[in-house]
């Protein structure tokens, strides 16, 4: 595919701070529950192995993590990947889950620039509450003015039947939601680097690089 080149661009707190007018540039955003693999996702598919900082504790990403792809090429159409927190990343004490899950239904709903959503679901626990409420969230927030990509993560440690159960639950579940029967659902494990092809070809179909 044509990532050239990719270098981190900005941190943002909070929706008022992301980036704006000139400075705005399509974007593919990653989200799912903490500890999923979407950090891990944005390294495996730019080939950088710590470009996204990574960890094995939840919750480990804070703030939307903007990384840019091809910036200023003349050639190459560039975006940004949007690295973002998990959801149901329960802390004890403060109310930081629930503001970060309406800011993310608001961030859907009103981002203008944002092309790709990738949801990012663990093969190994399969679709949880926060998954279903994402889907629902995709459904009713963004009403389709995003493309759609399910990706099942850590496939390097499922089996195939687990698998397949996992797949199936998301189908009927995106049925359920009322999405198309050709919404992508695509095994991936950032490891194995399995489904990278496919992601980045998708991101060429939307971004025509
Ligand atoms: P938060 O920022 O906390 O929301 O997590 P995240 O979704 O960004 O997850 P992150 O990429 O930090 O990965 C969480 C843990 O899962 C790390 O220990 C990763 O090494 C591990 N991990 C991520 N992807 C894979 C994968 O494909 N296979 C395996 N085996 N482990 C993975
Ligand atoms: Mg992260």
């Amino acid at each position: 595919a044509a990532i050239k080149e990719v270098e981190f661009e900005t941190r943002a707190v909070s929706m008022k701070t992301l980036p704006s007018g000139k400075a705005a540039l399509p974007e593919v955003v990653f989200v799912g529950r903490s500890n999923v693999g979407k950090s891990s996702l944005v390294n495996m598919l730019v080939n950088r192995k710590t470009l996204a900082p990574t960890s094995a504790v939840p919750g480990f990403t804070q703030h939307f993590n903007y990384y840019a792809v091809n910036k200023g090429r003349r050639k190459s159409p560039s975006f940004f990947l949007v690295d973002v927190p998990g959801l149901g990343y329960a802390r004890a004490d403060d109310g930081r889950m629930d503001s970060w899950k309406s800011t993310l239904q608001r961030y859907l709903g009103v981002r203008e620039n944002l092309r790709v959503v990738f949801h990012l679901i663990d093969g190994r626990t399969g679709l949880q509450k926060a998954d279903e409420q994402l889907i629902s969230l995709m459904m009713n927030e963004n009403e389709g003015r995003s493309s759609y990509v399910v990706v099942v993560t850590k496939c390097d440690k499922v089996n195939d039947k687990k698998l397949k159960g996992v797949t199936e639950k998301v189908r009927q579940t995106l049925d359920k939601n009322g999405f198309p029967k050709t919404t992508p659902v695509i095994p991936t494990s950032a490891k194995s680097r399995q489904g990278r092809v496919e992601l980045l070809g998708y991101l060429r179909l939307v971004f025509d690089v």
